[in-house]
């Protein structure tokens, strides 16, 4: 271990009775994707009462940012947090639990914002030891998609030269991270689709066009987008989520609604993916007489880990963890994360940080970020900014 990890670990133990005040208190207090008003409050007049400089608020929506070592020539780094919460209501009895009906940290930003909060007051009483500046982003609505996109169209990414974020992971063990270059979660679109027929009596299909049997058709049609026009070794997901059509019995409707989400883990192959879809839709339309309307929205990239900036996680994990709890993981998942935003534009990683495998899953109604977590995603972002 070297003396500046001793020295940051000191420093978590120091603090970490505040910060898991402040990720109970968080947790008790969530607040809605573009709705964390108090939540960027609390991060904003925490940042200033450690001496954060160029303290921003009210960017791109809710976020906040502040620099360590501003003085400092070269570019930054820069540790980005999420701060919102979900509409699910908790019901885990936790002594903190939400005191907002049907809105909960399903997704433990709370955590997240604590950790990053955490990070930001150790490096700030070791900020001599800096060799550039450090640039905290906590941002609004990754949710809904979209924070990501607003913080960048506010500048923050100017003169920033790589950027690390943690989520936290039920499926690692506390004091473990997880690591991967290259793809690491799903880009994430979604689709509506109507399919316009002619309807009529059930009795006499003969005379309307049937856009139930179309749309049928479609559904089973879309599927060989990922088994017949896609590579194997390319992993797409095209999957139809709702199907609404008919009031009756004894009628067939006049149209059919379909809508659903598209996931993959290459952006050249997703770029792909709509107009795949479109000459899809438009033949088994033609096919069939109907007629249709196709909304393709994109959401999210994938999210692509920069191979230098996960070798100095690696080696700042094994570091302030030792070698033997830095996990590499051997594939990626189809969820989706709003970070491959900043991604796109500079070199950068998300890493996991394990928060026990008997917590609960992300986005369930008893899922808690585990306080004994923070320490480690504390010392090891502090780590980071650290030669
Ligand atoms: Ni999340």
């Amino acid at each position: 271990m070297s003396p500046q990890t001793a020295e940051i670990l000191a420093a978590t133990q120091r603090i970490l009775p505040e910060i898991v005040g402040v990720r109970r208190h968080l947790h008790r207090n969530p607040e809605l994707s573009g709705s964390e008003r108090e939540t960027a409050a609390l991060v904003a007049n925490h940042l200033t009462a450690w001496g954060l400089e160029k303290i921003q608020v009210g960017v791109g929506g809710h976020g906040v940012t502040g620099i360590l070592g501003n003085s400092l020539d070269g570019p930054m780094l820069a540790l980005r947090a999420d701060m919102d919460a979900l509409p699910i209501q908790e019901t885990g009895g936790l002594p903190y639990q939400s005191c907002k009906a049907g809105v909960m940290h399903a997704c433990g930003h709370d955590g997240h914002t604590a950790t990053l909060l955490g990070a930001a007051h150790v490096l700030s009483e070791m900020r001599e030891f800096l060799p550039r500046p450090i640039k905290f982003l906590f941002q609004p609505a990754e949710e809904t998609i979209g924070g990501a996109e607003g913080m960048i169209a506010a500048g923050v990414l100017e003169n920033v030269e790589s950027i690390v974020a943690l989520h936290g992971w039920p499926n690692l063990e506390i004091g473990q991270i997880g690591i991967r270059s290259g793809p690491m979660m799903a880009s994430a679109d979604t689709f509506d689709l109507t399919v316009r027929g002619s309807g009529g009596h059930a009795a006499y299909p003969h005379t309307t066009v049937d856009p139930i049997v179309t749309a049928s058709h479609i559904v089973q049609a879309l599927q060989t987008i990922s088994s017949r026009e896609i590579s194997p070794l390319d992993s797409v997901v095209v999957t139809v989520t709702q199907f609404h059509a008919g009031t009756a019995y004894n009628v067939i409707p006049g149209t059919a609604e379909l809508k659903g989400t598209v996931r993959g883990l290459n952006n050249t192959v997703r770029d792909e993916i709509q107009a795949r879809m479109e000459r899809i839709v438009a033949g088994v339309c033609a096919a069939f007489r109907a007629d249709y309307t196709l909304t393709y929205e994109r959401g999210t990239p994938v999210v692509v880990n920069d191979a230098t900036v996960i070798t100095r996680i690696e080696a700042a994990g094994a570091d302030v963890l030792g070698a033997e709890n830095v996990t590499y993981l051997e594939t990626p998942t189809m969820g989706a994360e709003d970070f491959a935003f900043y991604l796109e534009k500079i070199p950068g990683a998300m890493f996991r940080l394990g928060v026990g495998t008997e917590v609960t899953a992300l986005h369930t109604p008893t899922y808690n970020f585990s306080d004994g977590a923070l320490p480690h995603g504390i010392a090891l972002l502090a780590r980071l900014a650290l030669p």
